[in-house]
């Protein structure tokens, strides 16, 4: 099982504040002048874009096609030529990233088969995984004061499914992967400030 040295992975809940943390975090490496790279799944390169407008309504096509898009995106974003996170580690940049292969463990994994979904992303462990655990009914309240219009996955029952697989995957991990699990209910500081001394323990 391979693990990529100095990639950092958030993931949770919709709402459960991945997004607010990871740029929290590439905030503090900028301050700190490390040599760092952040990115986010899906992507925002051509497969990536498909995968958004399928969340958004604007293609329409079957869970396992959608499954199959997530890591046809993602195994582009960890090895392509130009912009590949591979790459980049190359580079000793430290990655972070809003999401990886977790997501569609868990999210994909409420409607696909999951012992299809684990095999078609059988992509290297990060060496971090930081899970911000929100309760479902946080997530929905977060989601609504947004406004923004829903996504396929703004559902409650389907959060909750979600959130399961997530558990479930996170006793799966193997040795190497330096697991944070933060209650998401906190302030984004106090997040802010135990991942921080999380990382650092890591000399990341
Ligand atoms: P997200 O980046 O959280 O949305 P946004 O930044 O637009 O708020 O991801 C979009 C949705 O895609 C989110 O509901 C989680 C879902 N998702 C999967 O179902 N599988 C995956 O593999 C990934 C990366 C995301």
């Amino acid at each position: 099982m391979s693990i990529l040295k100095s990639f950092i992975v958030f993931e949770g809940l919709d709402g459960a504040g991945t997004t607010t943390q990871a740029r929290n975090l590439a905030r503090y490496y900028e301050f700190n002048s490390r040599a760092y790279y952040a990115t986010a799944e899906p992507t925002s390169n051509p497969i990536g874009r498909l995968v958004r407008d399928v969340l958004q309504k604007k293609v329409i096509t079957t869970p396992l096609s959608l499954a199959y898009l997530y890591a046809a995106d993602r195994s582009d974003h960890l090895y392509n030529p130009t912009y590949g996170i591979d790459r980049i580690l190359r580079e000793e940049r430290i990655v972070i990233s809003d999401r990886y292969f977790y997501s569609s463990l868990a999210y994909q994994g409420v409607e696909c088969d999951k012992m299809l979904i684990r095999t078609i992303n059988d992509f290297p462990h990060p060496e971090v995984l930081i899970f911000i655990d929100t309760p479902v009914e946080d997530c929905i309240a977060r989601i609504e004061k947004r406004g923004e219009e829903k996504e396929l996955f703004d559902r409650e029952n389907f959060l909750r499914s979600v959130r399961d697989n997530y558990l479930e995957e996170l006793k799966r991990l193997p040795e190497g992967v330096n697991l944070l699990v933060v209650d998401g209910r906190k302030s984004i500081e106090e997040t802010e400030s135990e991942i921080r001394r999380f990382l650092s323990s890591l000399s990341l």
